[in-house]
């Protein structure tokens, strides 16, 4: 009897919504492929150590709809090492991984990009994060669910901000990109949008807000990403310089729980299946994305080593939405 070919999966990184939807997806399409699945523990210390779950059509069932990841995540400096790199492309060997789908951002490519040089196993990356930062895919898993929870959030600080005619800063997630906030901004109707790649100086902002108070709109959302600097010492300039009452608040982590909204769900599948056909035709060392609308995938190293351009037509729009 020949042995059922293994195939491994790993979250790695930051969790994102959808990443247990993916993992439910990997597992029931490499089954039906004839393949059996295993998932590594806690991102990269489960493949450095061994430690891992096996993962069957009934296992991942209940899955679908549950944020963070069964499997748990970290961030993991040993993986980082030529040690812990060694040990995890043994751990792959001991148990004849033949592909390892990597479910997580930019970072987690880079590793399996090191990773792909000293296995024979394949390695697949599946982009999941609230960031939506990662090269080669117009969107992530867990970016529309984080948008929608950031947008449900400041719809309510809205009516506090209009009530009682005040400017509310509000940073969202995204590390050092905008695409967060330039999207949330754009769907809670903000008045200013600040994003690391578009540098607005605080005169500007000052001025736009005075602007504003002149047109009659004497309250306001500014939606910023966490990536333009100390929000706190912002938002105390811009107080001091418009004479207006301003007030900050920082939505943090509720944006990377919860459950996953249909299209973090319905992503997850669709780059899983595509994964995991990457692996049955021996095609290793690729990422899978959205591209114009179509599931596609690039090679690893474009995907990890790529800038994603913030799309400057939405930058356009959002201000001409704001007048
Ligand atoms: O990458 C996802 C993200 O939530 C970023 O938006 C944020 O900057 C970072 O992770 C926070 O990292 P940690 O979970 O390690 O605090």
């Amino acid at each position: 009897m020949t042995q059922m070919k293994t195939i491994g999966v790993v979250t790695t990184g930051g969790d994102a919504p959808g990443m247990n939807a993916a993992i439910r997806a990997v597992t029931r399409i490499a089954h039906s492929n004839g393949m059996q699945v295993i998932g590594f523990e806690r991102g990269w210390e489960g493949v450095i150590t061994g430690t891992f779950r096996h993962l069957t059509p009934r296992s991942v069932g209940g899955l679908i709809q549950l944020g963070g990841t069964i499997l748990h995540t970290t961030r993991c400096p040993e993986f980082k090492t030529a040690e812990g790199m060694k040990k995890a492309a043994q751990t792959l060997k001991t148990h004849q991984v033949c592909g390892l789908i990597v479910i997580g951002g930019d970072g987690s490519f880079r590793g399996a990009l090191e990773l792909s040089k000293i296995t024979s196993a394949q390695m697949v990356g599946i982009p999941a994060t609230i960031d939506n930062d990662v090269y080669g895919t117009d969107e992530t898993i867990g970016f529309d669910t984080a948008v929608n929870t950031a947008v449900a959030e400041i719809d309510k600080i809205r009516d506090t901000a209009f009530s009682h005619e005040r400017i509310f800063i509000v940073e969202v997630m995204g590390r050092q990109r905008g695409f967060l906030a330039l999207t949330v901004g754009i769907t809670v109707g903000a008045e200013i949008i600040l994003v690391p790649e578009d540098k607005c100086n605080l005169s500007t902002i000052v001025e736009t807000l005075k602007d504003n108070a002149r047109k009659g709109k004497r309250a306001g959302i500014i939606v910023a990403a966490e990536g333009c600097g100390k929000i706190s010492e912002i938002a105390k300039e811009i107080e001091e310089k418009t004479g207006s009452e301003v007030r900050l608040t920082i939505l943090g982590y509720v944006q990377r729980g919860g459950s996953p909204t249909a299209r973090s769900r319905l992503l997850a599948n669709l780059f899983a299946e595509k994964a995991v056909d990457l692996i049955c035709e021996g095609q290793g060392n690729r990422a899978v994305g959205l591209q114009n609308g179509k599931i596609a995938s690039i090679g690893l190293e474009e995907a990890s080593k790529g800038t994603k351009p913030l799309d400057a037509n939405m930058l356009k729009l959002a201000d001409m939405l704001s007048i």
